[in-house]
């Protein structure tokens, strides 16, 4: 029977394939370390369930809620905006809360796509980026992940080289899976050319709040005259350890704003009044969580590079994000990132995700995520040095040969 139209537009998810292998080795009582899917492992902030369990006893909560997010937790989202970024915006119009940020991507995607359209998506990237368009009818042209000087000229090449001329621009800094970070400058470059070339922009800043370096990641709306373009999507998942009470937000331009809102009230409710009430509290809240969070992840980043590399598997640190984008060791780049991956579960019971999951351009890579504690990272660690050693000692009978192309 052929497929549903949408369906086939939707690759197997490559993780699946790792999964698959992850949870026959469980199922085999072998203990996997797994720094594979990016779900933080840290329980979210006492304070914050203590305020969703207060809530939940009012029945007045158990109603349907607001689709676009209660005031209070708009306004506490415009507030955050205005502490982080000395953004400023109306809770009204310029901010709509989402069942997650990914929820929030895809449905804006929806909002703002005529079967066609041509998106400009970064590669590697989080496959929503592209999904959420390809779902919605439109079609990806990528660009480079790297924000560097070499980004405004591949821009104008694909704004130039497609047809139609592409609609929307997808940026995701610090990026997942890459880490990259932009500057402000960056984004002021883009900005430029996005007014100059009748572009959205669609910021995914999930990792605003998970970096290590001095400098905080910056927000695209501290352009001025950003929001006349763009609009940015923050996640509660990562920063308050809140991955599964499924938070976010889309803020910026209104008009865009606007659109996801009506879309949004087709489809959902808003999130049950308990987790809105919740996730205002811990958006107004005196960052002192935020740090905490900030100083697990920063110490088990260190963890990882420093016994990494002594076990002969370079990862280059991440500046920010909860994940490093490790380049395959050479001896087995050729084999790509699924079959490295999956000989990583079989002979060193440590899962990674494989880097052409995020797309083509991402096969030289593994990303590793920092959910973990460091004891764990620093057994996989030790894993691995034993399986590389007994890979050059040809103790593997399965490892492909450095001449296999992909
Ligand atoms: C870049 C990026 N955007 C969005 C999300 C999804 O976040 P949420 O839990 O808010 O849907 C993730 C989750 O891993 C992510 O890495």
């Amino acid at each position: 029977m052929e497929e549903f139209h949408k369906v086939r537009r939707l690759p197997p998810y490559v993780f699946e394939q790792v999964n698959r292998l992850k949870a026959d080795a469980r199922a085999k009582g072998i203990d996997i370390i797994d720094l594979g899917m990016g779900n933080p492992d840290l329980p979210t902030p006492q304070a914050i369930v203590d305020k969703l369990v207060d809530t939940v006893r009012d029945p007045r909560t158990h109603r349907y809620s607001s689709s676009r997010g209660i005031p209070g937790l708009r306004r506490a989202q415009a507030n955050y905006y205005a502490r982080r970024f000395g953004v400023k915006l109306n809770p009204d119009t310029q901010v709509v809360a989402t069942l997650g940020s990914k929820e929030g991507f895809a449905n804006m995607a929806q909002a703002i796509t005529a079967p066609g359209d041509v998106v400009i998506c970064p590669n590697p990237t989080y496959p929503i980026h592209a999904f959420g368009f390809i779902m919605s009818g439109g079609v990806i042209r990528s660009i480079q992940a790297e924000p560097d000087a070499s980004f405004i000229p591949a821009l104008e090449r694909a704004v130039k080289h497609s047809i139609p001329k592409p609609i929307a621009l997808i940026l995701n800094y610090p990026s997942n899976p890459t880490a990259h970070v932009a500057t402000l400058d960056f984004y002021k470059d883009v900005v430029d050319f996005a007014k100059k070339n009748d572009l959205i922009l669609l910021s995914d800043l999930a990792y605003a709040e998970i970096f290590f370096d001095d400098t905080p990641p910056p927000s695209i709306l501290q352009v001025p005259g950003a929001i006349d373009v763009a609009v940015e999507f923050t996640s509660m998942s990562k920063t308050f350890s809140m991955p599964g009470w499924r938070m976010g937000f889309a803020v910026g331009n209104e008009r865009l704003i606007s659109a996801l809102t009506r879309v949004k009230s087709y489809l959902d409710y808003g999130a049950f009044t308990p987790i809105q009430v919740a996730a205002s509290a811990a958006l107004n809240g005196d960052g002192s969580d935020i740090e905490e969070v900030r100083s697990i992840y920063r110490k088990r980043r260190d963890v990882m590079v420093e016994s990494f590399g002594r076990a002969g598997f370079n990862v280059p640190p991440p500046a920010a994000t909860m994940f490093a984008w490790a380049p395959i060791p050479e001896q087995y780049r050729a084999m790509g990132s699924l079959e490295f991956s999956k000989l990583l579960i079989e002979h060193a019971d440590v899962a990674v995700a494989p880097g052409i999951g995020f797309g083509e351009h991402g096969d030289d890579y593994v990303r590793l995520a920092l959910v973990e504690n460091e004891h764990r990272i620093r057994q996989a660690a030790r894993n691995i040095k034993r399986f590389l050693q007994a890979s050059a000692e040809g103790r593997f009978d399965n490892v492909i040969p450095l001449s296999a192309r992909r």
